[in-house]
């Protein structure tokens, strides 16, 4: 395994996971925030999880401290330089993302590999904007990232071959399974389930069913561990309503990627889910209420 060190752009939900199982596979790893707030907020999630993992005998304390010790956080992003891998997690905002990738391809070494975590925008933009699209690769993984076992590992049309194997080889390292996807929309994963969470507020926009027997009936009906509500609560009803809203720019005519009325106005009123306190559901920290 090459990749000794790594970099986590972006704290937040997803950031601080992909940290963390990669401090507890034994790498190092450096996280870059833009706000020491933010920082410091994503670094105490890694200590109440791993926290959680000891408390729950998924591993033991002297582990625990063993990842929390590999894992430092800066604001300055040249101190992601010299890793072997730099994996951006931050807002879902193209313009954005490109912009960092400019950077990124400017600073860090030649051999850098640069990935991903987006769940909906094209890879081989971001590849382009770095300067290095050869080394370009998606690594989208999945919420909660410390439970979750899956990472999709995303080729463009550019990726290299050893830069696409190395990135399956980091996402078995860090405990997942690693499923190769091509850069299409959604990949594998969102392709499927964003729609399916879209065409559960339809229905209950048109009144067929209520909130609570959509969720009862995909949990029992179909064994999923949460029912599509709950879940888009989960993973945030802003994230679920940005994928949407960009997929629909560009594919303005497929009805099942139009984002529904009931969502865009939730989220115009704070309601983003567990992270709010309210969604489809009132929450009460990780729990619902
Ligand atoms: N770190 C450590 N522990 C954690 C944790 C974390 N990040 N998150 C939760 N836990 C803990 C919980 O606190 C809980 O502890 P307690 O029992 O003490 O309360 C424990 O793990 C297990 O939780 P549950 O009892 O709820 O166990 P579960 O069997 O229901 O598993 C789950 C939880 C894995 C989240 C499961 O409910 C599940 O698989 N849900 C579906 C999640 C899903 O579909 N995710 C994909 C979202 S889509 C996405 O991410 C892609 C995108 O781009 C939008």
């Amino acid at each position: 395994m090459a990749i000794k060190k790594v970099g986590i752009v972006g704290c937040g939900l997803m950031g601080h996971g992909i940290a963390q199982v990669a401090a507890q596979a034994g790498m190092d790893v450096v996280v870059r925030e833009t706000e020491q707030g933010a920082l410091d907020k994503g670094l105490g999630r890694v200590s109440k999880s791993l926290a959680k993992l000891v408390e729950k005998e998924k591993i033991d304390q002297a582990s625990a401290d063993a990842a929390a010790a590999r894992l430092t956080g800066t604001l300055e992003l040249a101190d992601l330089a010299d890793c072997d891998l730099v994996v951006e997690a931050i807002i879902e905002d193209l313009a954005i993302k490109k912009a960092l990738y400019a950077e990124l391809g400017k600073i860090c070494k030649p051999e850098t590999i640069l990935a991903s975590n987006t769940s909906s925008f094209p890879v081989a933009e971001m590849g382009a904007a770095s300067g290095r699209p050869e080394r370009m690769v998606g690594l989208h993984f999945f919420n909660p990232v410390q439970l979750m076992k899956l990472v999709e590992v995303v080729r463009t049309p550019d990726t290299a071959d050893d830069v696409f194997a190395e990135a399956r080889s980091f996402g078995e390292a860090v405990g997942k399974v690693p499923v190769g996807a091509s850069d299409t929309p959604g990949f594998i994963v969102n392709r499927l389930l964003v729609p399916y969470m879209a065409e559960a507020m339809r229905m209950v926009e048109r009144g067929d069913a209520t909130v609570e027997d959509v969720d009862t009936a995909m949990k029992l009906g179909c064994g999923y561990p949460m029912g599509p509500f709950t879940l888009t609560d989960y993973v945030g009803l802003d994230t679920t309503l940005s994928i949407l809203q960009g997929w629909h720019e560009r594919y303005p005519d497929d009805a099942l990627l139009t984002p529904p009325k009931i969502l865009e106005e939730k989220v115009a009123a704070g309601k983003l889910g567990r992270k709010t306190g309210e969604g489809f559901y009132d929450w009460k920290g990780d729990k619902r209420a």
